[in-house]
Parts: C-alpha cells; sequence; structure tokens
C-alpha cells in the first residue's frame, strides 16, 4: 500500500517535471495528502524493533544489524514527516532532539554490542533503547505509548536463527 503510494507520488512528480512546469501549491498539498502519517511509520517502527530482539537473543548478528538499521531510518522518517509537533498548550514539541537522544543513548549502544556480539549488552541497550522511545511519547503527550520487550517476533516469516 504505501509502496503504492509513493510510487503515486513519484509518478506525479516525474509529470510535472516532465510538463517543465513549476509545482503547484496544488499539486504539493496533493503530494503531501499522500504521505504516511507519523503513527503509520511508527507501526513500521515496531514491527522492525520487535524483530531486532529477536534477532539478536539468536545471535544473529547481520539479522540484528539489518533490524536495527531498519528501526533507526523509520524513526528519522517520522521525525522528517513531522519535526514539530502541537503540544495541548500550544506550545511546538521539536523532535530532533528527541530523535538525537535516542540515537546516541539507544542506537549506538545497541551497534555496539552488535558488533561486539555480546548478549548480554545486547539485551541491556535494548532495554536502553526502549526507554529513549518512551522518552519522546511522554514528551508528546502520549505516555500510554510504552514499549516493552516483545513477547515474539513481528514477522511471522523471517526466520530468526543464523
Ligand atoms: C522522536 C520521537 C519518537 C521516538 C524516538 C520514538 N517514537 Fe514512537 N511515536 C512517536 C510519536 C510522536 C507517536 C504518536 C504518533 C501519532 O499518533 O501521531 C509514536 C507512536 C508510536 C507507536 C503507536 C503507533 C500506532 O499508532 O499504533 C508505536 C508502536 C511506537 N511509537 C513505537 C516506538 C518504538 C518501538 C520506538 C523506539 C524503537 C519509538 N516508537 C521511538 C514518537 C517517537
Amino acid at each position: 500500500m504505501r509502496i503504492l503510494l509513493i510510487a503515486t507520488a513519484v509518478l506525479v512528480l516525474a509529470a510535472t517535471s516532465a510538463r517543465g512546469a513549476e509545482t503547484s501549491a496544488d499539486e504539493v498539498a496533493q503530494l503531501r495528502a499522500l504521505l504516511p502519517s507519523q503513527s503509520h511509520v511508527m507501526t513500521d517502527v515496531e514491527y522492525n524493533f520487535a524483530n531486532l530482539w529477536f534477532a539478536g537473543r539468536a545471535r544473529n548478528w547481520p539479522l540484528a544489524t539489518f533490524y536495527l538499521n531498519e528501526s533507526r531510518s523509520r524513526v528519522q522518517w517520522t521525525v522528517r514527516l513531522r519535526p514539530v509537533r502541537k503540544l495541548a498548550s500550544g506550545q511546538d514539541l521539536p523532535l530532533q532532539p528527541l530523535f538525537d537522544a535516542f540515537d546516541h543513548a539507544g542506537v549506538d549502544e545497541l551497534r555496539k554490542a552488535i558488533q561486539q556480539k555480546e548478549a548480554k549488552a545486547f539485551r541491556k541497550a535494548y532495554q536502553g533503547a526502549l526507554t529513549q522511545c518512551h522518552a519522546c511519547h511522554v514528551a508528546a503527550e502520549k505516555p500510554f505509548l510504552k514499549p516493552g520487550i516483545p513477547s515474539r517476533p513481528a514477522s511471522p516469516l523471517i526466520s530468526m536463527r543464523p
């Protein structure tokens, strides 16, 4: 579905540049309407990050690296989609600093544990990253979105075994 939306957006863009015309405000609005929501992309993060846990548990380090990179780029995508959220008070909440905290305290530690093939450090780093996930949700006034260690891989299809 998302691939279809992105393909449509690319086609619209291609058609625009083929005409040599500048993108009109209407076309920009049309393209914006095709973008996925922040919450939609977050469900992708959930998928990738849940699989990451099981890849790490199985000591399948190449797969863990893959799911860590996917998780990071999806969180980054949600920030690009909506860099500033409006809080109930009317104040702005810029998401980039929260992404940076997640990246440095969460992703970097996970990457280190994966590179060193350290299962114990991996478990600790995963817990630490979850704390960063939740910190951003709290800041975005969604404290009830509290991620924890997943009970099963999100993918029924990909083998977690090395
Ligand atoms: C930089 C901020 C930020 C970080 C970091 C972040 N999230 Fe989120 N997440 C959000 C926001 C904002 C929403 C709510 C989006 C909305 O409803 O508009 C959300 C929503 C969610 C949802 C609910 C999606 C739905 O609608 O069903 C899940 C699941 C989720 N995040 C998982 C995670 C996980 C797992 C991590 C860490 C690996 C994480 N998030 C890290 C900002 C963040």
